[in-house]
C-alpha cells in the first residue's frame, strides 16, 4: 500500500495507461475522464482533504477504472468500482493488470442500485444528464445513500470566455466556485452537505456522431459533499 506522497505527474502518467471504452455507448456517456482531470480530482481528495490514503473508496459507474485505479494507486485501504456496462469492467480488470494493481480494486458488472453499505470515500463521474435527463440524480442519490464523503463531478453552466481563460492562465487549472443552487438544493434534500466546489477545464475527444467538433472543451465542477 502506498503510504509516501505520489508526484501529481506520476499519478498522471499511471492514468493515462489506462485504457478508454473501446465502444463507448452515447446513452451511458461513455466517455472516459481526462488523465489530468483525475489526477486533479484525486490528488484534491487524497492530499487536500485526506480521503484516500487508509480509506474505503467506491467508484460509481467506473468505466474502464480511471479514478478507481488513481485511489488505488494512491492507497486506498479498499476499492470498489461499480459499472453497469459489461466491456467497460471487462476493460477495467485489463487496465488493473497493465497498471501492476491487479486485485487492488474489485470490480462489480451492476447497476449502481446494487450498492449498500457504507463506504469512507466516493468518487464519481456519473453521466451529466445530457443524454438521459436527470441521469446524474440516481448518482447523487446513491452516493449520498453509501459515502460519508462524496466527490462529484457535474457539468458547469459556466461558458464564459474570461472564466475559462482564467482557469488556462492559472497554475493548477482549477477555481473555487459557488455551488449551482439546483445541487445545493438537491444534496440539503437528501441530508448532505456542500463543503467545497472546483471548477476545471475538461477536454473530451470527437466521440460520438453529435459531436461536431474534433474535441470539445468545458467547464466541469467537483462537487466536495458531506454524506448523511
Ligand atoms: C461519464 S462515464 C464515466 C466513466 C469513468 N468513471 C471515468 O470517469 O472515466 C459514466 C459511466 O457510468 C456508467 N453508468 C451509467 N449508468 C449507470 C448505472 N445505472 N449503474 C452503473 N453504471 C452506470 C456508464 O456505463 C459509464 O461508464
Amino acid at each position: 500500500m502506498q503510504k509516501r506522497l505520489i508526484r501529481k505527474l506520476d499519478l498522471e502518467m499511471l492514468l493515462s495507461q489506462v485504457e478508454p471504452h473501446p465502444s463507448p455507448k452515447p446513452s451511458l456517456e461513455q466517455y472516459t475522464i481526462p488523465a489530468d482531470v483525475a489526477a486533479t480530482i484525486l490528488y484534491i481528495a487524497a492530499y487536500t482533504h485526506n480521503d484516500i490514503v487508509d480509506k474505503t473508496v467506491l467508484d460509481l459507474g467506473c468505466g474502464t477504472g480511471r479514478l478507481a485505479l488513481g485511489a488505488a494507486f494512491l492507497g486506498a485501504k479498499q476499492v470498489v468500482g461499480v459499472d453497469i456496462d459489461k466491456t467497460a469492467i471487462k476493460v477495467a480488470c485489463e487496465n488493473s493488470v497493465k497498471t501492476g494493481l491487479k486485485n487492488r480494486v474489485q470490480w462489480i458488472a451492476a447497476d449502481i442500485d446494487v450498492v449498500h453499505g457504507k463506504f469512507d470515500t466516493v468518487l464519481q463521474n456519473p453521466p451529466f444528464g445530457v443524454q438521459r435527463r436527470k441521469a446524474d440524480r440516481k448518482f447523487l442519490e446513491k452516493a449520498l445513500e453509501v459515502g460519508e464523503i462524496i466527490y462529484s463531478l457535474h457539468k458547469s453552466s459556466r461558458k464564459d470566455k474570461v472564466f475559462i481563460k482564467k482557469l488556462k492562465t492559472r497554475g493548477t487549472n482549477i477555481v473555487s466556485v459557488s455551488p449551482s443552487s439546483f445541487i445545493e438544493k438537491f444534496v440539503g434534500e437528501h441530508g448532505g452537505t456542500i463543503r467545497a466546489v472546483y471548477a476545471m477545464l475538461m477536454t473530451v475527444p470527437h466521440m460520438f456522431n453529435f459531436h461536431t467538433k474534433r474535441k470539445h472543451e468545458f467547464v466541469v465542477d467537483l462537487y466536495v459533499i458531506k454524506g448523511e
